[in-house]
Formats: C-alpha cells, sequence, structure tokens
C-alpha cells in the first residue's frame, strides 16, 4: 500500500486519476475525466482501456486475460519491445510488455485530457535478455481521442536495432462484417503462409485466421465496423509496417475464451519484418499512434 500512496501522492490529479491496486494486484492508473474513462497497468505499461466519453469502450480486453507478475495481458495495447515477433529462445515480443515500468510524470493538459508518462531503463534482467542501454519511454494522452508516443533512446555506446509495436486490439461487433480500409495496394508478410509476400487487393476483410505484416503503410487504417457503427481511425507517425491480427477460432489460447476471437480485430502500429529501426548512440525514435472514432 505504502507504493500505491507514494504514487498518489506525486502523481494523482485529484478527481481525474488515481493509482490503486488491480486485477491480480497489479498496480493501474484509473484515468476519469469529462472526456474519457482509461485504465493503464503500470508492468508493461499497458493500456487496458479507454473508453470517450458517450461511446462505447474502444478496446478489446480478453475475459480470460491473466493478471500476473511478468505475464504479457491479452488485450488492451501491449507494448511490443525491443523486438516483435518470436526470437529463438527469447520468447514473443520482447520484454516490455512484461516488465514492471516507473511513473515519470502526470498532468492535465489546456485540453483536459491526461497525459501519462511512463518509463523503462536496463537493468540485469534486460541485459541477460538485450545486452543494451537504452531508455524507453511510453506518453499515454488520453481524452476524446488517444495519443501514443513511444520513444528509445539508445543510451549505449553501440548501435543497436529495433523492430516494435503498439500492440492494439480493437473492439469490434462482430470480425465477419469488420473491414480495415487504408491496406489496399500495399505489399504483406503472410505468417499463416510462411511468410509469402503478397499484395491487398482492395479493402481487407476477415473469413478465418489473419495475420500479416503490411509493409510502407505511412497512411491512415480506418476500422469500419457495421455493427458497432463506428469507424475507428487510426493515425502514426515513425511507423513503416502494420500488423494485422485475428487468431479465428481454431487457435486456442488460455487466456481468450472460446468465440471471443469475434469481438476482436487488432491493427498494429508497428516497426516490423524489414522495417527494423537502428539507433547510434545518443539518438532517439519515436513511434506514435492516435485512434479517434470518425
Ligand atoms: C501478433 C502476431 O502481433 O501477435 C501473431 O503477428 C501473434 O503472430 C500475436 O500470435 C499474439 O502474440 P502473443 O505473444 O501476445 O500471443
Amino acid at each position: 500500500m505504502h507504493f500505491i500512496n507514494a504514487l498518489n501522492q506525486g502523481f494523482g490529479i485529484a478527481g481525474c486519476l488515481q493509482f490503486e491496486a488491480g486485477p491480480g494486484g497489479l498496480p493501474v492508473a484509473t484515468i476519469g475525466t469529462a472526456q474519457a474513462s482509461a485504465q493503464v497497468a503500470l508492468q508493461g505499461a499497458h493500456l487496458l482501456s479507454w473508453q470517450p466519453a458517450g461511446q462505447q469502450p474502444v478496446l478489446w480486453l480478453s475475459s480470460a486475460a491473466e493478471f500476473a507478475p511478468g505475464k504479457p495481458v491479452r488485450g488492451g495495447v501491449p507494448v511490443c519491445w525491443p523486438w516483435f515477433g518470436p526470437l529463438a529462445d527469447k520468447g514473443q515480443h520482447g520484454f516490455a510488455r512484461n516488465r514492471p515500468w516507473s511513473v515519470r510524470a502526470s498532468a492535465l493538459d489546456a485540453e483536459g485530457r491526461v497525459v501519462l508518462c511512463l518509463g523503462l531503463g536496463a537493468d540485469g534482467q534486460t541485459r541477460a535478455l538485450w545486452d543494451h542501454d537504452f531508455d524507453l519511454e511510453l506518453q499515454l494522452t488520453l481524452g476524446q481521442t488517444l495519443e501514443m508516443t513511444l520513444r528509445t533512446r539508445n543510451t549505449g555506446a553501440a548501435a543497436f536495432d529495433i523492430t516494435q509495436a503498439l500492440h492494439t486490439y480493437f473492439r469490434v461487433g462482430d470480425i465477419g462484417q469488420t473491414r480495415v480500409l487504408g491496406l489496399a495496394g500495399c505489399d504483406y508478410l503472410d505468417k499463416t503462409q510462411a511468410m509469402a509476400r503478397l499484395t491487398q487487393h482492395g479493402d481487407l476483410g476477415f473469413g478465418g485466421e489473419t495475420d500479416r505484416v503490411y509493409l510502407d503503410t505511412a497512411g491512415d487504417c480506418l476500422i469500419d465496423d457495421p455493427v458497432l457503427r463506428r469507424r475507428i481511425r487510426i493515425a502514426k507517425a515513425g511507423s513503416r509496417s502494420t500488423v494485422v491480427w485475428n487468431p479465428w477460432a481454431d487457435k486456442v489460447m488460455a487466456d481468450m475464451a472460446p468465440g471471443e476471437y469475434a469481438g476482436m480485430v487488432c491493427v498494429e502500429t508497428c516497426n516490423a519484418g524489414p522495417d527494423a529501426v537502428t539507433l547510434a548512440p545518443g539518438q532517439t525514435h519515436a513511434l506514435s499512434a492516435r485512434i479517434a472514432l470518425d
């Protein structure tokens, strides 16, 4: 409790932002303003929910999600870093999503949005997995729109490469009726077909397992959801790849209930596959996404 009290004293904002023990006892920041409600777990700097006022929740969180120290959470926005996808015996999607982050700053901006800044640095455990010195910072701006900026700074003496994702799980009414707009004409690597390089013709619809790394995607994507009668716009910067993922019915996952795949789609703001980022000592890279209901 001492830890939570100290967080509230240092970073709480009366009536808008408070820290508490969340699911599984993990510390969370709970945000409630006239613009939006949201919850962020300090483990992984993981945005668990975001709901603009007067709207339905925008993010999807599995009903079977596990909340435990060192375990990734299924849903919300996992931060995949410093690698995206599987890496030999080191696991999938890097370690940032499993590590405890610290709170660096909080504020209410001029527009009444909560700005929360979380950070992560190298230690013995991260060096055992990835032997580099770094400073990683996630800034979340939570209002009627959601802005996420992940800044990587190379604080070491040698260059390093990263791949990464703001692995955003969106809630949809029915995946079979959902379409993703904005990728027509883009090439993609299809993970369900041994990374075959194919081209997207027209808008993207879903009729089975979908796991694709779209390349050279700098423009906005739109998720068209006729069931929830809304369109979600994803704008981004510092990212040239977009991953679209839905596991469909056949893939059994302990932290996803049967049938739940129908209510979600991941459209991930990435630097993935050939889109790795190289940072020389002292250099910083910013990956950002802005999510809005159109
Ligand atoms: C996606 C990948 O980004 O994440 C998929 O493209 C993967 O291949 C999915 O299955 C979920 O990964 P994880 O590690 O959270 O189960």
